[in-house]
């Protein structure tokens, strides 16, 4: 037979550009097309020889579910980045399930994994909404007369961070600056880039280790039903289920992992409405019809654009070999988006049966909070669009210049006309 025709050399950029594209300013206010240039080269393209970048769906899935790959917990620092200890930022995230393995994780995660369940966080619902509806009012105070007001500070933001802090138990005056503090602290996971970042990030930390000090002391005398008296307590009955470092780093990723990335959900969620006439009428009428748009937003703007693996011991992601110590960057969004598993994939279109996005990951890791998440944006959505049936964008959204969490920085709205 007549051997195969060369296989024809993809025309667009190489991976190493297409990846090195995602860096700059211009990549990150809109990486899907260069998610697009690297998929051109295989669901599974190689970056150089034991770096790999994953876009496909059904690759990601299975390297999220893969026991061999493995994140980069602190004996994976040590060895990629030395003196990275002396930060107090990365040692506190460390110190959490997120950045642990089995036996670790494990561990780890059941100390708090009770409270996240779907029917535990089910009865929050009156809770939440009771939140939402005070947030709307300041809105209307702030929006009264058409002045625009910054949807992402004083909504968005909000109210992932109140349902958060009450969980924990923040005292209410406190959760602004816990806020502004835990974002300082957030930007430390995006990498070791800015050194400046990480300095503010460090002290920040700083900061917070005093306030949880002084809370977790308070607790003690006087016990409550809230997240860190059960963390306190864990840590003085069982000091080998959660050490000091651990105690701070579970505190840290509940508030950091949960209030930008659901702020972002939130605030897709307005922009895709307002971008288009008929969801923001059927949030207001169709009561069933917010979890699926919720689904896609999640799907097609995803607050979480990627993360992160290494390969423990040998293995192979869609039948390409992954030897042990390679690296994996895993592009949740770009799967969310892979036509071979969604038709049409760049079309929003909440009305996908069965979508099961990539966006609380998969696997071992995946995401403690998706339950919360999901219930705060359902909530949080119809009630806006019911409240502010006139809402308007004053002026376009802002991103925010990050790629790993990626969402809006602000959104100026007018909430009435
Ligand atoms: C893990 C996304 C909201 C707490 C994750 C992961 C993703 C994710 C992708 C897995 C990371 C990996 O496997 O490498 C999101 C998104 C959210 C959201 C998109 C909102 C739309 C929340 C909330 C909370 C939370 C509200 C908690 C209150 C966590 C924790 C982990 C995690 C603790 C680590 C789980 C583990 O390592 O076992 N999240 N998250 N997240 N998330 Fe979320």
């Amino acid at each position: 037979p007549a051997p195969p025709p060369p296989r024809t050399p993809s025309p667009g950029p190489s991976v190493t550009e297409a990846f090195a594209a995602l860096g700059t300013a211009a990549g990150r206010q809109d990486p899907y097309p260069h998610y697009e240039a690297i998929r051109a080269h295989g669901p599974v393209a190689e970056l150089r020889p034991g770096r790999l970048v994953l876009t496909g769906y059904e690759d990601c899935d299975r390297a999220l579910r893969d026991t061999r790959l493995l994140v980069q917990d602190a004996a994976g620092y040590d060895a990629l980045s030395p003196g990275w200890r002396s930060h107090s930022s990365l040692r506190a995230f460390t110190s959490s399930m997120l950045y642990s393995n089995p036996p670790d994780h494990t561990r780890l995660r059941s100390v708090v994994n009770f409270a996240f369940t779907p029917p535990r966080i089910r009865e929050l619902h009156a809770v939440i909404a009771e939140m939402t509806d005070k947030l709307l009012d300041r809105m209307a105070r702030l929006g009264a007369g058409g002045a625009p007001v910054d949807l992402i500070a004083e909504f968005a933001s909000r109210l992932p961070v109140a349902v958060i802090s009450t969980m924990i138990g923040f005292a209410e005056e406190d959760q602004v600056w816990f806020r502004d503090m835990a974002s300082t602290v957030a930007v430390s996971t995006d990498g070791f880039g800015d050194p400046a970042a990480l300095e503010r990030a460090d002290r920040a930390m700083d900061e917070m280790t005093a306030y949880f000090t002084e809370l977790i002391a308070r607790r003690r005398r006087e016990p409550r039903d809230d997240l860190v008296t059960l963390l306190a307590d864990t840590h003085r009955e069982h000091p080998d289920t959660l050490d000091r470092d651990e105690l701070m780093g579970t505190l840290m990723v509940l508030l950091t992992a949960g209030f930008e990335t659901t702020s972002f959900l939130i605030g897709h969620g307005v922009m895709l409405a307002l971008e288009r006439a008929a969801p923001a009428a059927r949030l207001r009428t169709e009561t069933d019809f917010a979890a699926r748009y919720v689904e896609e937003i999640l799907r097609y703007e995803p607050p979480v654009h990627v993360t992160s693996r290494w390969a423990a011991a040998d293995t192979e992601v869609a039948g390409v070999p992954v030897p042990a110590g390679s690296r994996l960057t895993l592009v949740l969004a770009a799967a969310n988006r892979d036509p071979r598993r969604y038709a049409d994939p760049d079309r929003f279109d909440p009305d996908r049966t069965a979508s099961r996005p990539l966006s609380f990951g998969a696997g071992g890791h995946f995401c403690l909070g998706a339950p919360l998440a999901r219930l705060e944006a359902g909530i949080a959505l119809p009630r806006l669009f019911a409240r502010f049936p006139h809402l308007t964008a004053t002026s376009a959204p802002v991103y925010r210049d990050r790629w790993v969490v990626r969402g809006l920085d602000t959104f100026p709205v007018a909430v009435a006309p």
